[in-house]
């Protein structure tokens, strides 16, 4: 049966849960799925790296005593990532690191290391794929191998996977989402009568919001999403300054309080429309949706994305868009995804 080596490259909560999910999981999921999964490299900022083609051990990876690193365990100290992507034995190496908004760095230059020496990549990281997505995609395809990234947008709810497959013979004239649950969850308890302060800090309680919450109360992260989706979807060729962007301090707490009481509910919304002439608009801003709006009802943090289809009409997912196990998920389903494809070179 084949099995596929895996390098995770950060070994922070989401890579972590994916050691989990394969430790806990494997022999369950080879029942079911057709293949195995190793883990033959693993490499992280604290941690060091560490290499074994005959697989990690990870109950140990994962049970690492306070203050040990991987160079108690035969790793190193230093997190060489260009050398470990380009020489460990992964066939498929899956990307969850920081990702600079910027230039999309590092993570960018760990998707070309490992596609340039044939290895499949997966990622959850928006940078790679929103600022160098057709690039990056370019290379795969002179590689032979695969470039997935549906954890990007939404974690592991399948909209870029569903968009791209399912909906084969159906022209997608544009979507409109939530499609940050940072701001969805604010919004709501602002609507409570939070102050923002208070509904921001209680967001970074949960785990939603970013380090920095700007880049979620702002729409940095619904930018890029928003990018994502109409270059990939809608094949709109278009750049960040494309997509305009107006966050939520562009609205008043007591317009955001009030608005229930006038049939309307704030909704950051991320969209972008297929013009009659071909060419793609794209924005990020706060909106009054009324109440029966289809997405005036996604609370909390979820997230939801309505496509307009020519033949079905608006089809619209709704399910999570951030958290450490549902953006796991988003990585196996790549690596679920890449097996369908049978690109890549395996073990048997
Ligand atoms: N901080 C993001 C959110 C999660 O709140 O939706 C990852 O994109």
């Amino acid at each position: 049966m084949t099995t596929y080596d895996l390098a995770l490259i950060g070994f922070g909560g989401v890579n972590r849960t994916l050691a989990e999910i394969v430790h806990d999981r494997g022999e369950a999921l080879r029942a079911e799925l057709g293949f195995g999964l190793r883990i033959v490299a693993i490499t992280d900022l604290r941690l060091g790296s560490l290499m074994k083609a005959e697989g990690i051990d990870l109950a140990m990876a994962l049970h690492l005593g306070h203050g040990e690193t991987f160079a108690d365990h035969g790793g190193s100290k230093d997190t060489n990532n260009e050398s470990v992507i380009r020489n460990c034995t992964a066939d498929i190496v899956c990307e969850a690191t920081f990702t600079n908004p910027e230039d999309g760095e590092p993570a960018v230059s760990h998707v070309r290391w490992a596609l340039e020496s044939g290895k499949s990549v997966c990622t959850t990281n928006k940078g790679p794929v929103a600022l160098r997505g057709p690039e990056l995609e370019k290379l795969a395809e002179e590689n032979g191998v695969r470039f997935e990234f549906e954890g990007a947008v939404m974690s592991g709810t399948p909209v870029i996977r569903l968009a791209k497959q399912m909906f084969a013979g159906l022209a997608i004239n544009g979507f409109e989402g939530i499609l940050n649950g940072t701001s969805n969850y604010v919004l709501g308890r602002m609507e409570a009568g939070l102050d923002l302060a208070s509904a921001i800090s209680e967001a970074q309680e949960l785990g939603y919001a970013e380090a920095n919450p700007s880049a979620d109360i702002e729409g940095y992260d619904v930018q890029l999403k928003v990018l994502i989706l109409a270059n990939e979807l809608l094949g709109a060729g278009i750049t960040l300054q494309d997509v305009s962007r107006e966050g939520l301090s562009s609205v008043s707490s007591a317009d955001i309080e009030k608005a229930p009481a006038q049939g309307m509910r704030w909704k950051l919304i991320g969209s972008a429309r297929k013009k009659s002439d071909g060419t793609v608009t794209a924005s990020v801003k706060p909106v009054a949706l009324p109440m029966d709006h289809g997405l005036a009802g996604i609370s909390g943090a979820t997230n939801a994305v309505s496509f307009g289809t020519d033949l079905l009409g608006p089809v619209t997912v709704s399910g999570p868009g951030a958290g450490r196990v549902e953006t796991a998920y988003a990585l196996l389903s790549d690596i679920i995804a890449i097996h369908a494809a049978k690109k890549v070179p395996s073990h048997a």
